[in-house]
């Protein structure tokens, strides 16, 4: 590999880890909020490295843009509604009881939030830069919207 690209591909992993404080807590007697966890966890470690290149912290790269674009698109249609199911607000979770309170208005939180990334990989792909940073700050609101209701800062169990 060029020394380069494998430069960038170290700068872009640290970025990651930086970038996320959280980490998914995966437990067997707690598969709901495992797969919730684990759902959120994927969407962070790809989303935080888009942010590293629109902040400029790693250098901007179209190709692995689109790329991450892509796959927050792909991840962000995963049934993670299967871990907001009643009776599924247990275990160690930053998931608010509002949640379980408000299930429509949540639905539409998720659904906003992927009509978004879809935009964003298409956004990605044009080459054009300044809409796609414009669809990612637009994404980054919806991912804001919900956690502002629905996401508790530290564990709340
Ligand atoms: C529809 C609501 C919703 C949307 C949209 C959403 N989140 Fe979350 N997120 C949550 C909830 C609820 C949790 C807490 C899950 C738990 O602790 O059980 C969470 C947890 C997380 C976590 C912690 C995961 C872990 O390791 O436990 C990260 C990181 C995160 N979200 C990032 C994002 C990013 C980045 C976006 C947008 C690109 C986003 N989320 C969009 C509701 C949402």
């Amino acid at each position: 590999m060029p020394r380069l690209s494998r430069q960038f591909l170290i700068t872009s992993a640290i970025a990651a880890i930086i970038a996320i404080p959280a980490m998914a807590h995966i437990e067997r007697s707690e598969p709901l909020q495992s797969l919730r966890q684990s759902y959120f966890a994927i969407i962070g470690m790809t989303f935080g490295p888009m942010g590293d290149m629109v902040k400029g912290k790693i250098e901007w790269n179209d190709e692995q843009f689109a790329a991450w674009a892509d796959d927050l698109a792909s991840v962000s249609e995963v049934t993670v509604e299967r871990g907001f199911v009643p009776g599924s607000d247990k275990g160690k979770t930053r998931a608010k009881p509002a949640i379980w309170e408000n299930p429509e208005d949540f639905a539409q939180k998720l659904a906003n939030f992927r009509s978004e990334a879809a935009a964003l990989s298409v956004a990605a792909k044009s080459g054009d830069k300044a809409a796609a940073i414009e669809q990612f700050k637009k994404t980054g609101g919806a991912c804001k919207a919900c956690h502002d209701n629905y996401k508790s800062r530290d564990y709340l169990y």
